[in-house]
This record gives C-alpha cells, structure tokens and sequence, in this order.
C-alpha cells in the first residue's frame, strides 16, 4: 500500500473507532431503518447461492454477518475487520469467527471462501483494486462476491438527496455522535465511489465476471454481485 493508502486507512480507522459504540443507531436513523432492509436482501441474495464458506469483509459492528448467520446457518462464516473497536460491538452479537484483518492483506488462502461479502466497506479502503485482487484471492474459482453500498439516484432525487447526504446527514450525525468530519468524510466518499454500471466494469476489469447490480431506493444503495473470472 503506497503512502497515502496507509495514511487513508489509519484515518479511516480512527474515525470508526471514534463512531464504534454508536454506528448501529446512527445507521438506523440516519437510514430510516433501510439499512436493515438492505442488509435482509443481501442476506436472501447469498441464501440462495447455498455456500458452505463465506468471509463478511469491513464486518465492522457485524449486522450483515448476522444477517448471513440466520439466512445460512450451516455455512462457515468469518467476519473480517481492521477496526478492533467496531469488532468489540460485533462480540456483543454471538458471532462465532470474528477477525482483526486488513482487507489488503487477508490472513487466509486463496480459495478458502465460496462467498465474499462487503456492506459499505469498499468505499471506505485505500485501494479498491488491492481489495477487489484481495478478495478474488480468496474465493473458490466461481466463487460469488456480494457488495453492497451506497450510490447516488439519478434526477429528480439526485438534488435533494445531495442536500441531505452533505448537509442534513453531517448535522445529525454530528449531533448523535459528537463526530461531524467522519459524516463529511461519508459524503464526500459516496460522490467519488462507482455507481451502478461504472461499478460492474470495475468489477469486470479486475477479473470478476457476470458482473451486475440491482438498485435499492431509487440508486441511494445497491447491491453488486459477480463471480471470480
Ligand atoms: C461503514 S462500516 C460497515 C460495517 C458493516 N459491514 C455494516 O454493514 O454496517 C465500514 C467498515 O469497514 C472497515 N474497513 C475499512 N477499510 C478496511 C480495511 N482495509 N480492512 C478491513 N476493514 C476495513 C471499517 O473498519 C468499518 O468497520
């Protein structure tokens, strides 16, 4: 990782360290409860792939792994995250594997999960190349990556919902969390990260294949789906 991915990833966890005992309810406010929503699909998504592994990266306070828990109960699930405080929320939460990784540089061999998970964790880490080669790494040739994360809709939502996303959001949060420049630092990561098609071709030219998405509220979310080329 280059200077400035190390500097990215040291701010990245120190603003989730700051936030850790609050995310959940600042989520579910902030999201009006979709994030639940969100995650259940994402969840029912990965059921029907019926995997026996599956690795839930950036699994910060863990509710998508315990989404993916109840939908597959029989499978292998680890829980991967670099932020020890988010991970002290998500032991609260009788998750069985909960690791301290970096998503750069996986603790685990290549092939070792059918499934990769990722719910608003790409975008925040320094590289998503290195990421998305990271994760193909260790999926089982035709293995399924599931990402899920925020987008921006298209007109006549985009203006409002950019009002909200860079002035309402950060005011809020600020007032929940005593932490206003980790919800700036939300914002300004949601415009600079692919959207929907941009996202797929992403996917395509770092060896994924079958690459496609499926908006949530209007573009605000999607889920990505593809498998490893
Ligand atoms: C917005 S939270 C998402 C948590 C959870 N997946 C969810 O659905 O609520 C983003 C998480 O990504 C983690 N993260 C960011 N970069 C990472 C990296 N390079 N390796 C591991 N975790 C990372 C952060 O520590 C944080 O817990």
């Amino acid at each position: 990782m280059a200077l400035d991915g190390s500097i990215q990833a040291t701010r990245v966890r120190a603003y989730f360290s700051k936030i850790a005992s609050r995310y959940d309810l600042v989520n579910h406010l902030l999201s009006a409860g979709f994030d639940v929503l969100w995650r259940l699909r994402a969840a029912d998504v990965v059921k029907a792939w019926k995997p026996k592994s599956i690795l839930d990266l950036a699994t910060g306070s863990g509710d998508l792994a315990c989404a993916l828990k109840r939908a597959c109960p029989d499978a292998f699930l680890v829980g991967a995250d670099f932020c020890e405080p988010m991970l002290r929320v998500a032991r609260r939460k009788q998750l069985p594997r909960l690791v301290v990784a970096d998503a750069l540089q996986l603790p685990f061999a290549k092939d070792s999960f059918e499934v990769v998970t990722v719910a608003f964790g790409l975008r925040n880490m320094a590289s998503w190349t290195e990421a998305l080669a990271e994760m193909r790494r260790v999926l089982t040739p035709d293995g399924h990556l599931l990402i899920l994360d925020f987008g921006l809709p298209k007109p006549p939502l985009l203006s409002p919902y950019r009002f909200y996303l860079h002035h309402l959001l950060p005011g809020l949060a600020a007032a929940l969390t005593g932490q206003r420049s980790a919800y700036d630092y939300l914002a300004d990561s949601i415009e600079s990260f692919p959207n929907g098609a941009a996202m797929c071709e992403r996917l395509e030219a770092n060896g994924y294949k079958e690459a496609h998405y499926q908006p949530l509220l209007g573009g605000i979310a999607a889920l990505y789906i593809a498998r490893r080329g």
